[in-house]
């Protein structure tokens, strides 16, 4: 059942944090399904512009609806992930779309209030909600790179003006992460002085954490172990951090690179084991097994896991569409 994402934020606000995974194939679609009614969670499908332009937008719009017809119990928003102003405008008028991001972040803080404030004005006018950036996280996104140098963490007294001007459903805040497996070297912690304060001035609006995988180490050795070049330094957010983050106001919290780091490891290792083998069917069987339990073991970390039941009662009846 596709349903706002405000009704998710409202019932998840303080207590735990929703996972929002980025598909872009009927195998991750599969797998994120199967994870979600297996920890018996709700969740947030985001689509990228990258995944819509993949094979065609209308692609993954069908993947989904057939998927919300093979698994009736899942309760779950469709959100556009890391928006320009033509792509949320396309979504919102698509009808399919619970939510959209809007990401003017690389743009003066005034341009990013007018752009915003636009998408927002026209999203609210279809009960669609808005998520928008504020601060710079440092990696690649989209066609966007930005560098370490010139990341800049979420200032929480403009965090206030830009909610208030724009009239924004959620903030995607710059708290110390960034996107992609190179995130930090070395143990770093998210910074929760700017999380408490940015939800101290804004009590109430869902805080959005994008950057979140965790690039588990393990995962990184396999892969290298199976002829991947990954950077074995290489260090995520640590998943014990999602559920402290979450109960100070972090409720919609993002992950990508860690699913793609499952999708390389089960494809390198099985090629690696049957160097003769060229059907891609069975490696797409282990590769949907493991990324159900995958996506199952973040919810329980995200703190979703357990939820879908009160929240499938709270919301019966509200189906978006
Ligand atoms: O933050 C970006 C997401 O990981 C989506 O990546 O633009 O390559 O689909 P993508
Ligand atoms: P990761 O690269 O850490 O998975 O972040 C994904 C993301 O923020 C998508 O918007
Ligand atoms: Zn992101």
């Amino acid at each position: 059942m596709i349903v706002t994402t405000a009704s998710l934020y409202k019932l998840a606000y303080g207590k735990y944090a929703i996972g929002a995974y980025n598909i872009n194939n009927l195998e991750q679609t599969m797998g994120l399904f199967r994870g979600c009614l297996d920890s018996q969670a709700p969740f947030i499908i985001q689509l990228s512009k990258g995944a819509r332009n993949y094979t065609n937008k209308r692609m993954l719009e069908a993947i989904i609806r057939t998927a919300d017809e093979i698994f009736p119990d899942a309760v779950y928003a469709v959100h556009l992930d890391h928006g320009d102003e033509a792509t949320c405008y396309d979504c919102i008028d698509s009808g399919f779309y619970s939510s959209v991001m809007i990401d003017a972040s690389h743009e003066s803080f005034e341009e990013n209030i007018a752009i915003t404030k636009r998408v927002v004005d026209r999203a609210h006018a279809r009960g669609i909600s808005v998520e928008a950036e504020l601060g710079q996280l440092g990696g690649v996104e989209e066609d966007i790179k930005v560098d370490e140098g010139h990341a800049s963490l979420t200032n929480p007294t403009e965090a206030v003006e830009f909610v208030h001007q724009t009239g924004c459903d959620a903030l995607a805040a710059a708290i110390g992460t960034s996107h992609g497996a190179y995130k930090f070297k070395g143990q770093q912690s998210l910074h929760f002085d700017v999380i408490r304060h940015i939800q101290e001035k804004i009590p109430g609006t869902p805080i959005v954490m994008h950057g979140s995988s965790s690039v588990p180490v393990e995962e990184v050795r396999r892969i290298n172990e199976a002829g991947g070049k990954l950077d074995p330094s290489a260090r995520g957010v640590d998943e014990n951090e999602y559920l402290p983050a979450a109960k100070l106001g972090v409720t919609k919290i993002n992950i990508d690179t860690d699913g793609r780091l499952v999708w390389t490891r089960v494809h390198r290792e099985f090629f690696r084991d049957k160097p003769a083998d060229f059907d891609f069917r069975p490696p797409g069987k282990i590769f949907m097994d493991a990324y159900a339990a995958f996506i199952a073991h973040k919810n329980t970390k995200l703190g979703s896991a357990g939820q879908l039941p009160a929240v499938r009662e709270a919301l019966s009846g509200a189906a978006k569409a």
